[in-house]
């Protein structure tokens, strides 16, 4: 039996337009801003080990449980879950998962927006000059002005969100592959261009002891989970963005090789951004844990003073913003095609609803900087003690609803779904690489979120166990 769904919404006009579109999902803002400032924030090393582990062991599994599913099911996530639950004669509302995924990607969608509006106003600073030569602290009040100010930060939001709107409303075929065809290449030259600066600045190997040697006292349960939200959020998994993506898929192209080419791709660029990023913070004196900011007070110094800094500078905030674009579409991609699918609108009307709305949860984010940047929801549980509502809404998606999005991903592939058509979707023989897929998705996956999850509840101390068992 061959599956016989097509999509309404086309299909990739090859692999190597899934590759690109799936790559530009997962190349983006995570990589280049979140993942320096949160490894920056736990410590360095324990912490990006762990995240490492988990892109191999829990990433690379759910990416290919999730491209699989999608390419089966045809259809936005919500409606894919379902006619696969009915396939496996597993109870329907497994939609919910799909539900569940389309309030994740409006939730991160409506804090990254802001943060690429950030990217694009850092466009402008630096074409106009205004890195070139200036001092940290110069730079700190560069960026302190911009987030200061909502007016500033609601009008760069409200700018991106039009784009990524404009993007997705001309659908897959015609909107989503073309940009991603000289972007990563290209954000690859500029980050090994200030890999280069840094490796100059005197601070290299402080910044790499940092990033690569491993101090697990400096890691607790907490940035356990944090490393593990992060592998999600990075690699695009958990809310049906590459399960949507997976559904463009055309039938004969190999799940397993496409879905580790895309993680190796993902980990490089976000490596080489640490590598660049935490020599500049050294050698400055600055402070590795400074939080959301840390690119934007960074890099700009390396501008200000490298040769041609005012040109490259300029080119590395327009491709941050491309790869905060490529990302952006997919957040929002599951919402638009079940508005297309099951309330008969056009792609043109479903992007616009679902971007209104996108852009009103942005607000939140956007205050979160300045006017209630001292206003601390959850200040009663220990660490949330000074969280704002930005860093809530990241916590909760990136860190609880991704991971459990994940956790019943896996799930549903290896419990629910009958193995023979994973067998036949994966379609890469009943060998070896079947079976350590099959065996991780089924067992080391579950069981790694729910220790993770328990772990950090402090309901079980796992630490303090595996101390005993030693
Ligand atoms: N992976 C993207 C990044 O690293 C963000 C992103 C795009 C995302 N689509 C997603 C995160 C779906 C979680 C789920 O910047």
């Amino acid at each position: 039996m061959t599956t016989t769904r097509k999509s309404i919404h086309g299909v990739w006009s090859s692999r190597l337009a899934f590759v690109l579109a799936a790559t530009g999902s997962a190349v983006g803002l995570g990589n280049i801003w979140k993942f320096p400032y949160i490894a920056g924030e736990h410590g360095g090393g324990a912490f990006v080990l762990v995240y490492l582990m988990c892109i191999a062991v829990i990433g690379i599994p759910i990416m290919m449980a999730e491209v699989m599913l999608g390419r089966r099911g045809r259809q936005s996530p919500i409606n894919t879950m379902r006619s696969l639950a009915q396939e496996a004669g597993a109870d329907p509302r497994w939609s919910w998962l799909g539900w569940a995924g389309v309030l994740a990607g409006f939730l991160i969608l409506s804090y990254y927006s802001v943060i690429a509006g950030w990217a694009l106003a850092y466009v402008f600073r630096a074409v106009s000059g205004a890195f070139t030569g200036a001092t940290a602290e110069g730079i700190a009040s560069i960026f302190e002005r911009l987030t200061g100010d909502p007016e500033r930060l609601m009008a760069w939001h409200t700018l991106f969100m039009i784009m990524t709107m404009i993007v997705v409303a001309r659908g897959v075929r015609g909107g989503l592959e073309k940009a991603v065809r000289f972007l990563v290449p290209a954000l690859f030259v500029l980050l090994l261009l200030l890999d280069g600066y840094a490796m100059a600045s005197g601070a290299f190997d402080q910044g790499l002891q940092f990033l690569f040697n491993p101090d697990f006292s400096k890691i607790d349960a907490n940035g356990v989970l944090i490393a593990m939200g992060h592998a999600f959020f990075t690699l695009s998994l958990g809310m049906g963005a590459i399960m949507v993506y997976g559904s463009y898929l055309p039938e004969r192209a190999s799940i397993a090789r496409t879905s580790i080419t895309i993680a190796v791709l993902d980990t490089i660029v976000a490596l080489l951004a640490g590598m660049a990023i935490f020599p500049i913070v050294f050698v400055n004196g600055l402070e590795p844990g400074a939080g959301p900011g840390l690119i934007f007070q960074t890099l700009p110094i390396a501008f200000g003073h490298m040769t041609g800094g005012l040109v490259f500078g300029t080119l590395f905030f327009v491709l941050l913003v491309f790869a905060a674009w490529t990302s952006s579409i997919s957040l929002i991609e599951p919402a638009v095609a079940w508005l297309v699918e099951n309330r008969g609108m056009t792609r043109v009307n479903a992007s616009v609803v679902a971007g209104i709305v996108t852009w009103l949860f942005g607000l939140l984010t956007v205050f979160s900087f300045n006017q209630w940047s001292e206003f601390h929801l959850l200040s009663f549980i220990p660490v949330f003690k000074t969280a704002t509502v930005f860093d809530l809404l990241d916590y909760l998606t990136a860190n609880i609803m991704l991971p459990l999005g994940g956790l019943c991903i896996a799930i549903f592939s290896v419990w629910v779904m009958r193995r023979d058509d994973s067998l036949q979707e994966l379609d890469m023989g009943d060998g070896m690489a079947y079976r350590l897929w099959y065996a991780l998705v089924r067992y080391v996956t579950p069981v790694a979120v729910i220790i993770v999850f328990l772990n950090v509840t402090g309901l079980v101390d796992f630490s303090r166990l595996l101390g005993m068992a030693g």
